[in-house]
């Protein structure tokens, strides 16, 4: 092999902790997927792998090429490569290869509304592999308030992740443990984000003040701090006014908060990380109010980044009035999906860099969950599907339409994700050295979503019925075959968790405004103090 591979950019203990993979022993269940026990030794040898003759796709660069794959790792990639015949073969011709979807936003199993999501670490990943996606960033919740104790659980959970994932930390309160947490999070635990929620009053909402102090915190740590951006009292004042008018049903759930109580707190949001000096990223921006807010900022040189997620780019509200209450109920999340225009603007905003990735805040909640509002919309678990869906519908909906290229379509699925993270090249490209994430996408298949055929183990999907162009026929995640010819093979206990450092891209040149700021104030002034005689 001509070109040779390194792997600089990564520390050694970054290194050293993907190196550990939990041993697992495998057998088939009935789904067709593989299942464990956790404490014994089934290592299989990841294959060789060449991919011969694709489109290969970067986020600033496509060419024809092969890729050769060793060891979990993107060895070559360029033509004709030659190899022998231990190798695996995949034929690649008029197609697309790609980097492995990162969703950047998801709920795995997150205790919520009185209920669990159904989707756990293995039946979420499972589900996400079939669909393209090969890492995703969780939301760890503080156990009591406590950061360190929230970690260890969500820890325990992904002891069956089947695929690469990273973490995300909630703050919800604040206190002299919480501000030391953060540090150890940061320092110790590759954490290097943390959500703020401006909106669940008497669950997870922070106020002002805590918002000030979180922001400071983030920027010390060159942590990334990110908001659910509601008016958790306007949310709450809404949810008055319909239940006195009467609306119980899932529609009160969009009147309750219209689009101007999110474009309100994200206008909050990016005025306070202006005034503390920090970037900030807008998680889930449902709103042409939201988008606004941040392409004004953007405009005046402010970072801030704004994540749309599939469903509001892909659906409208209407369903929420649909007469089948499990109808209705399962498109409620928050924010809420738009009205019919909302969608329009997102996609636009995406294609024109408003906006730079996309997520799904897959967060999935079965029938029989969602039934826990009949009564009463405020009940209904909120939370929709997506990480099984995001690839296709996102390359239907924007590629196929040509409102983005290919290239711009690795960008925001994964590159984006990758580099704001602060794992790219690792992960996010096909490059030599980086990780075998890989997806193999032919343009001229076609696609159907159904809760029938479904990987995720919620009994109904938001995108039901949906069909489109261009069909993922393969995913490779760490140099692994794990879908193919429409068959999963997925281990749990074989994903392996990505460390974040801090201080991506984002906070290059923080200081030097900083030093700008601090001259401009021409403050302190020396005053003489004159004695005045009576
Ligand atoms: O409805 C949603 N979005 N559920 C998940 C929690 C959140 O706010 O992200
Ligand atoms: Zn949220
Ligand atoms: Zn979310």
């Amino acid at each position: 092999m001509a070109n040779s591979f390194s792997l600089d950019w990564l520390p050694l203990p970054l290194l050293l902790l993907t190196s550990l993979i939990p041993l697992v022993l495998t057998s088939t269940n009935e789904n067709g997927f593989c299942t464990a026990e956790y404490g014994c030794l089934d290592f299989v040898p990841s294959p060789k792998i060449l991919i011969k003759g694709g489109t290969v796709v970067n986020a600033h660069h496509h060419e024809v090429a092969d890729v050769y794959i060793e060891d979990g790792i993107i060895i070559a990639v360029q033509p004709n490569i030659n190899v022998s015949d231990d190798v695996r073969v995949i034929d690649a011709t008029g197609k697309y290869v790609m980097p492995g979807g990162i969703d950047p936003h998801t709920h795995l199993e997150m205790e919520f509304m009185g209920t669990e999501a159904i989707d756990d670490f293995f039946s979420g990943q499972a589900a996400a592999l079939s669909g393209g996606t090969t890492m995703h960033i969780d939301f760890v919740l503080p156990v009591n308030g406590s950061l360190s104790a929230g970690f260890e659980a969500y820890s325990r959970k992904a002891e069956k992740s089947c695929m690469d994932y990273g973490f995300h930390m909630a703050i919800t309160k604040w206190d002299d443990d919480v501000a030391r947490d953060m540090d150890i999070m940061v320092k110790e635990r590759g954490i290097n984000s943390f959500k703020f929620f401006m909106a669940y009053k008497g669950s997870f909402m922070i106020n002002d003040e805590l918002l000030l102090e979180g922001f400071k915190k983030c920027k010390s740590l060159g942590a990334l701090a990110q908001v659910h951006a509601e008016n958790g009292d306007g949310v709450a004042e809404g949810q008055r006014r319909m239940i006195e008018l009467g609306i119980m049903g899932p529609e009160g759930h969009a009147l309750s908060r219209p689009p101007l109580l999110e474009g309100e707190a994200t206008a909050r949001a990016i005025r306070l990380a202006a005034f503390v000096n920090t970037p900030l990223y807008v998680v889930h921006v449902m709103s042409i109010d939201a988008l606004e807010e941040i392409a004004q900022a953007r405009k005046s040189g402010q970072r801030v980044i704004g994540e749309p997620v599939v469903s509001g780019l892909v659906l409208d509200e209407s369903k929420l009035w649909d007469p089948d209450f499990i109808t209705a109920a399962k498109y409620v999340m928050s924010p809420p999906i738009r009205k019919s225009g909302h969608d329009k603007a997102l996609q636009g905003a995406l294609s024109s860099g408003i906006l730079q990735l996309v997520g799904t805040d897959h967060c999935t909640f079965n029938s029989a969950q969602k039934a826990m509002g009949i009564h009463d919309f405020r009940k209904i678990p909120n939370g929709v599907n997506g990480i099984e869906e995001r690839m296709h519908l996102v390359w239907d909906l924007m590629v196929e339409t040509g409102q983005i290229s290919a290239s711009d379509f690795v960008r925001i699925t994964s590159t984006a994700c990758a580099q704001i993270f602060n794992i790219y090249p690792r992960k996010g490209a096909i490059l030599t050295g980086s990780d075998a994430d890989i997806i193999i996408l032919n343009p001229n298949s076609s696609f159907q979503i159904n809760a029938e055929s479904h990987h995720s183990r919620t009994d109904t999907n938001v995108y039901e019925g949906k069909r489109g162009k261009g069909k993922i026929e393969v995913t490779i995640s760490r140099g692994r075959i794990v879908w193919e010819n429409g068959e999963l093979k997925v281990e749990p206990g074989t994903g392996r968790y990505v460390p974040m450092p801090p201080f991506s891209y984002l906070f290059d040149g923080i200081d030097k405004m900083d030093s700008a700021y601090y001259s401009s104030l021409h403050a302190p002034v020396q005053r003489m103090i004159k004695t005045v005689e009576s």
